[in-house]
C-alpha cells in the first residue's frame, strides 16, 4: 500500500493533465483499532481533540493536551500505514510561537504523525510560520473554533453577513500565506466555503461546509452512529453503530443465560 502523502492530496485538487480532479475523504479516528479499519479506504485520518467530547465524554474540547493527544496520536500510528495523518495541537498549546514549536516538534518526534492542526486565521499566521519554517507540514481550521467555543458563547456558523463572509475569506487566505498545506473550514455557509475553496491554491476539508469544499471530514462516531446524544444536522450518519452493538451485545447476554455460549466448540 503506498503511504498517502501531501503531494498525493495536492494531486487530487490540482491533477496532472488529462486526469480529473477528486476530493479528499478524511475522518477521525483515535485508536488503533479504528485507524487500521479505516486506513486502506481513507486519504486522511485526523486524530482530532474531539476524542474529547466522542471518546472521553466531556462537554467540550478545551481539556484536551498534549499528552492525551500524543497518546491517541501514537495509537492511531501504530494502526494506520497508508493513510496521511494528522495530530491535533489542544488548546493553549500554540499561543507563542516558541511554545507551538516545542509541541509540534513533539509529534514529530513522538509519533509518526504527517502533520498537525491548529486552529485561527489571521492572528494564527505568525504561529504557523513558525512551524512551517522548523519543517513541520500544517493544516489550517478556520471558520466556527471549537477551542474558543466558551469564549464566543457557542457554535456558531461563519458567513450569514458579508462581514463575516470577508473575514473568514481573510482567515483562509492569512492562513494559505502563512505556509499551510490544507485548511478544514468549518460551519461555513456553504457558497461562502465554495467561495474560499475556489480561491484557494491548498485544498479545503469541509464538516459542515457544504459540497463545494475540495473534501469532506466527519468525526467517525458521529457519521458510524456509535455518538447519540446529538447529531448535529450536517452530519450523515453510515451506519447505526450503537444499535448494532447493543443488538449484538442482547444476543451475547441471551446465549450467557441460556447456557449457549460456549459452546463445546468454544471450549478447550
Ligand atoms: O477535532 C476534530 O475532530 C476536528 C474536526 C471536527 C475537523 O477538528
Amino acid at each position: 500500500m503506498k503511504k498517502i502523502t501531501l503531494n498525493a492530496l495536492h494531486a487530487k485538487k490540482h491533477p496532472k493533465e488529462g486526469n480529473p480532479a477528486s476530493k479528499i475523504s478524511a475522518i477521525t479516528a483515535y485508536d488503533a483499532l479504528f485507524a487500521s479499519i479505516f486506513d486502506p479506504i481513507i486519504d486522511f485520518i485526523l486524530v482530532g481533540d474531539s476524542l474529547n467530547m466522542s471518546f472521553n465524554g466531556k462537554p467540550d474540547t478545551l481539556s484536551a493536551n498534549m499528552d492525551l493527544m500524543l497518546y491517541h496520536t501514537q495509537a492511531v500510528c501504530q494502526g494506520a500505514k497508508r493513510a496521511f495523518i494528522v495530530a491535533d495541537m489542544p488548546y493553549g498549546s500554540y499561543i507563542t510561537e516558541k511554545q507551538a514549536v516545542k509541541n509540534a516538534l513533539r509529534f514529530y518526534q513522538e509519533s509518526l504523525a504527517d502533520a498537525v492542526k491548529l486552529e485561527g486565521g489571521v492572528k494564527k499566521a505568525p504561529i504557523i510560520k513558525a512551524l512551517v519554517s522548523e519543517g513541520v507540514a500544517v493544516i489550517g481550521h478556520v471558520g466556527l473554533l471549537p477551542q474558543s467555543v466558551r469564549g464566543v458563547g457557542g457554535y456558531k456558523i461563519v458567513g450569514k453577513s458579508a462581514q463575516s463572509a470577508q473575514k473568514v475569506l481573510e482567515d483562509a487566505l492569512s492562513v494559505q500565506e502563512a505556509g499551510a498545506s490544507l485548511v478544514v473550514l468549518e460551519g461555513v455557509v456553504a457558497n461562502v466555503a465554495q467561495e474560499i475553496s475556489a480561491k484557494l491554491e491548498i485544498p479545503t476539508i469541509g464538516i459542515g461546509s457544504g459540497a463545494g469544499c475540495d473534501g469532506q471530514i466527519l468525526v467517525f462516531s458521529d457519521m458510524l452512529g456509535l455518538f447519540t446524544a446529538f447529531k448535529p444536522k450536517f452530519v450523515r450518519t453510515y451506519l447505526d453503530g450503537a444499535g448494532l452493538i447493543q443488538e449484538a451485545l442482547k444476543r451475547y447476554v441471551a446465549d450467557i443465560q441460556a447456557g449457549h455460549f460456549p459452546s463445546a466448540d468454544e471450549s478447550y
